[in-house]
């Protein structure tokens, strides 16, 4: 048994043990419960008396020879890892979460500015008829909007369609509501175009309806002069140009001096400084009368704003097909923003 020891001893000074998995069945072969210590023990009972006073200590000595070993083991494969550049003992890092999408951003600072002001918020179906795109928003039979070059047709029936703005919504709420009413309404809107850097077949509007006895354009236009002073700064100037729509008379839209400092701001004003942002006009008396209002008691107005071009101004963002490829690496930047 003495032999047998001081073989096991000089194994245990001479072993080469390199990578967790050798360590680990080295101190097996010799600690577990099948090792060579217990076999060890259970002949060590069996010896007599004088020499167990010789062997015990040998034994012991043998057992802490095993446990040294591969200690000094275990720590220098945990240097190894560390040197490698691994260190198992790091905590993980954050869980990646989204961004905002900076149209997001964009039109939720526009809605709650006309909430402060009193608006409530509805939304419609983007798949639409009609009626409620063009129809009850007194869109002649023969206008030009209808076109199946503007519009997308769904499984050509020609009263099932992607609305080509929000419009639409105005006309459901009429339906559904009863006056005064004070509405503002997001949503995304399709038109058959050209994809580009500029335009693209599919943009979001926010649209705003004020029906009310007394309304005149007066409130119209300080309503707007007040949501540019709150999203643009107060210092900010709008102009209003006449224009025409179907469902407001009169109508205009409306421009915000935004300013030339960049290639950006040049490319979006188109050299101007002037930004285009709306179109808007008092509700027609047969808008009205179509959908169920007193024309001769109630008056309105409307107003419809495109997200886009806000937004790649406020953001100095060159190209509008950005905004719907989901690029992480164009959505990262936007990490922060609410
Ligand atoms: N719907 C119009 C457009 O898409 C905008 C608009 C809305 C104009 C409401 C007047 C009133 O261009």
């Amino acid at each position: 048994m003495k032999d047998q020891i001081e073989a096991l001893l000089k194994e245990v000074a001479q072993v080469q043990l390199s990578g967790p998995d050798e360590v680990e069945s080295f101190r097996v072969s010799f600690l577990g419960r099948k090792g060579k210590m217990k076999d060890l023990m259970a002949a060590f009972k069996e010896v007599p008396g004088e020499e167990k006073r010789e062997l015990g200590p040998m034994l012991n000595g043998l057992k802490q020879a095993v446990e040294a070993k591969v200690k000094e083991a275990q720590q220098s494969t945990r240097t190894a890892a560390q040197a490698s550049g691994l260190d198992a003992t790091r905590p993980s890092g954050g869980v990646p979460v989204g961004t905002h999408h900076p149209l997001q951003v964009v039109r939720r600072e526009i809605v709650e500015i006309f909430q402060n002001m009193g608006f409530a918020v509805a939304e419609g179906p983007e798949v639409e008829d009609d009626w409620h795109v063009f129809s009850g928003l007194n869109f002649p039979p023969e206008h030009p909007a209808r076109d199946m070059q503007d519009t997308f047709f769904v499984e050509r029936d020609p009263d099932v369609l992607l609305r080509t703005h929000t419009s639409s919504v105005q006309v459901r709420e009429m339906e559904k509501r009863e006056p005064p009413m004070r509405l503002i309404m997001p949503g995304r809107v399709f038109r058959n175009e050209a994809i580009s850097a500029r335009a693209h077949c599919m943009f979001h509007q926010i649209e705003g309806l004020y029906i009310d006895k007394d309304v005149s354009f007066a409130d119209l236009k300080q309503t707007l002069l007040h949501f540019a002073r709150c999203f643009f700064g107060p210092d900010t100037d709008i102009r209003l140009r006449p224009s025409y729509f179907p469902f407001t008379e009169p109508s205009a839209e409306v421009d915000v001096y935004w300013g030339l400092k960049t290639e950006v701001d040049k490319r979006i004003t188109k050299g101007t400084g002037w930004l285009e942002i709306l179109g808007c006009g008092m509700v027609d008396p047969n808008v009205l009368e179509a959908n169920g209002i007193d024309s001769k008691v109630y008056s309105g107005y409307a107003f419809g704003m495109g997200i886009e071009r806000i937004t790649m101004l406020r953001y100095q963002i060159g190209d509008l097909r950005h905004f719907f490829e989901n690029d992480v690496r164009f959505l990262d930047q936007f990490a922060g923003e609410r």
